[in-house]
């Protein structure tokens, strides 16, 4: 059981010419086995709280605490290898590696044999409902859909428990939308997973345990609806 608390966040990006503020004293807190949205306006923030979450980069002020312990302090390398994964809306699968090589590259990074890398990934990819016939298929041969079940596979092979997710049905259609969000679900509700998916979407946000609303780098609504482990 995974919690995570964000502590009066606060996070701008600086350049010579200006500082925006992206994030103005956030707090929340996210647990394992729920599935969490994140929505408000373009430019609200949202992104730049996921990326923190997800270990990308750190707060300017407030911590973050996984368990009790500042994320700020944690090994990054091993938080971001080993306990959360980033699925994306732009799916960013290695084009040169088919499905089943794209899914083995994080386990293979951390030096697992092939044949458990591979046994894994199958697993994986079987989890999120592709069939066999999608191993030996490289990105650009498959749909959009697909290609985000396959990098939502990816995410799980490599064995963390937390996922976030920056607009992931964004480039996807009804149906397809439709599938990922049931897996995240799943993920959440079955597999304890803590999901966090930031989103314009209504129809997802509707089905979160916890809509944080966010605007001008505050959440400004928090709704939860139950549901959950
Ligand atoms: N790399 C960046 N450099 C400068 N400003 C940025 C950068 N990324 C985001 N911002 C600004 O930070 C604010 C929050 O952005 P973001 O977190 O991406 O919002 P959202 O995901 O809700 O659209 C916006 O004003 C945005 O323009
Ligand atoms: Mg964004």
């Amino acid at each position: 059981m995974d919690k995570m608390v964000v502590e009066q966040v606060s996070y701008s990006y600086i350049s010579k010419y200006q500082t925006i503020l992206a994030l103005r004293e956030v707090n929340c807190s996210f647990e394992s086995g729920r599935f969490y949205a994140i929505t408000g306006e373009s430019g609200s923030g949202k992104s730049t709280l996921l990326s923190l979450l997800a270990g990308l980069d750190l707060p300017k002020e407030g911590k973050i605490y996984l368990n009790g312990e500042d994320l700020s302090k944690m090994d990054r390398d091993i938080y971001r290898r080993d306990i959360a994964a980033v699925v994306y809306q732009a799916f960013h699968l290695f084009p040169l590696l088919n499905a089943l090589e794209n899914v083995m590259y994080p386990l293979e990074l951390k030096g697992m044999p092939k044949a458990r890398a591979a046994a894994r990934a199958k697993k994986c990819i079987g989890q999120v409902g592709l069939p066999e016939k999608i191993h030996g298929q490289f990105p650009k041969m498959m749909s959009g859909g697909e290609q985000q079940r396959v990098a939502i596979a990816r995410a799980m092979a490599a064995g963390g428990k937390l996922l976030f997710a920056d607009e992931p049905t964004g480039n996807l259609d009804t149906e397809n939308e439709e599938n990922v969000v049931a897996i995240l679900e799943r993920l959440a509700h079955e597999e304890g997973y803590m999901v966090v998916v930031v989103t314009h979407n209504p129809g997802i946000a509707a089905r979160a345990d916890v809509e944080y609303r966010m605007r001008d780098g505050q959440i400004v609504e928090e709704q939860k609806r139950g549901g959950g482990q």
